[in-house]
């Protein structure tokens, strides 16, 4: 097998273009194929991979680290607490120890300049497992799963994203809308909207590939989109104090049966995950007692619905961040 992102980093969706995408989502696409058939090829035998997590995670950890095992890696997972990262040691220095030790180093983080400084310092390929910016690799399965549920390419498919787009999946879903030349609706409330640089990269890919952009506060854009995602309206690193302005703004913007019902009649629900549906959590039971919503960005019935993917998605992870280490790093 031929390897032609050898040695790259995957540190925001624009580090690859479209047809690099392409080719990363049919690499996925044949490594899940793989596994089911119980036929995997070992690609990255003898590599060793250094996870870090300045936030929590179930999916990405979960990812990074089976798709390693499948594929004769070896990772080493270094928690919130448990390296000097930032704390008494710089990037550039945890950077090049790592950098001596680990063919890969993947972070999830706050500030996509650690990200940055990781890819500058260490020499060896860095991946992105969320930062405040970016979801690159969660982009890779949701592009994935569209793909998986959808009877035309995804240059003719449309989705559209409620909910708080300021962050980094309203952010990324956005630009890799835009790169994959889908009608790519963004609906938020004004002030939660992507900010103005990350619209004008979308716009400027968009022109390359047609792309259709609708930035929009009215929800009744998600009118016939074959996807509907959200998001969770408070993201890990947010202060509790956010929580009054976000369910006051985003209220509207809530997908229940009726938002599914506007979007159409075969719309599909995606969601990263994890997922605030039903009042089962602590947070839930919380936001229940404090705001009387049971289920917070998306209604129990819609989550649980035969139009919810979530699960597929959540899989697709494993395939997609296993296809990024294996064109990055197999041999
Ligand atoms: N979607 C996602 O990144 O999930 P985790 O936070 O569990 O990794
Ligand atoms: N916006 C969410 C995504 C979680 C996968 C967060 O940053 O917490």
């Amino acid at each position: 097998m031929d390897f032609p992102l050898s040695g790259r980093s995957f540190l925001r969706e624009l580090d690859f273009t479209t047809e690099e995408w392409n080719y990363l989502l049919d690499l996925a696409a044949q490594l899940k194929a793989a596994k089911r058939s119980g036929k995997e090829t070992k690609y990255l035998e003898g590599r060793n991979i250094a996870l870090i997590f300045e936030k929590s995670s179930t999916r990405t950890r979960c990812s990074f680290e089976t798709a390693a095992f499948d594929q004769g890696a070896h990772t080493t997972y270094l928690d919130p607490a448990s390296s000097h990262l930032g704390v008494k040691e710089s990037v550039a220095d945890t950077a090049r120890v790592l950098g001596r030790m680990y063919d890969a180093i993947e972070l999830r983080g706050n500030d996509q300049t650690t990200a940055e400084l990781l890819h500058e310092w260490s020499g060896v390929p860095v991946y992105n497992g969320l930062t405040d910016a970016w979801h690159p690799t969660q982009m890779l399965a949701d592009m994935l799963t569209m793909r998986e549920h959808s009877d035309r390419p995804l240059h003719e498919t449309a989705f559209a994203y409620v909910g708080d787009a300021r962050y980094n999946m309203g952010r990324s879903l956005l630009v890799t809308g835009a790169m994959m030349g889908m009608r790519t609706v963004i609906c938020a409330p004004e002030s939660l909207q992507p900010p103005a640089e990350v619209i004008e990269m979308a716009r400027e890919r968009a022109r390359e590939t047609g792309a259709e952009i609708v930035i929009t506060e009215d929800v009744g854009e998600v009118r016939g989109c074959d996807f509907l995602h959200t998001d969770m309206w408070v993201s890990m690193g947010e202060p509790d104090s956010v929580w009054d302005e976000r369910v006051a703004l985003l209220r509207p913007y809530r997908v229940d049966a009726k938002m599914m019902e506007l979007a159409g009649e075969n719309t599909k629900f995606m969601h990263c995950l994890p997922s605030l549906h039903d009042t089962s959590t602590a947070v839930g039971r919380r936001i229940y007692e404090k705001y009387g919503l049971d289920g917070c960005e998306v209604s129990n019935e819609v989550f649980e619905s035969p139009a919810s993917v979530v699960f597929d998605q959540a899989e697709n992870r494993l395939h997609t961040i296993k296809a990024v280490m294996v064109a990055t790093l197999g041999r």
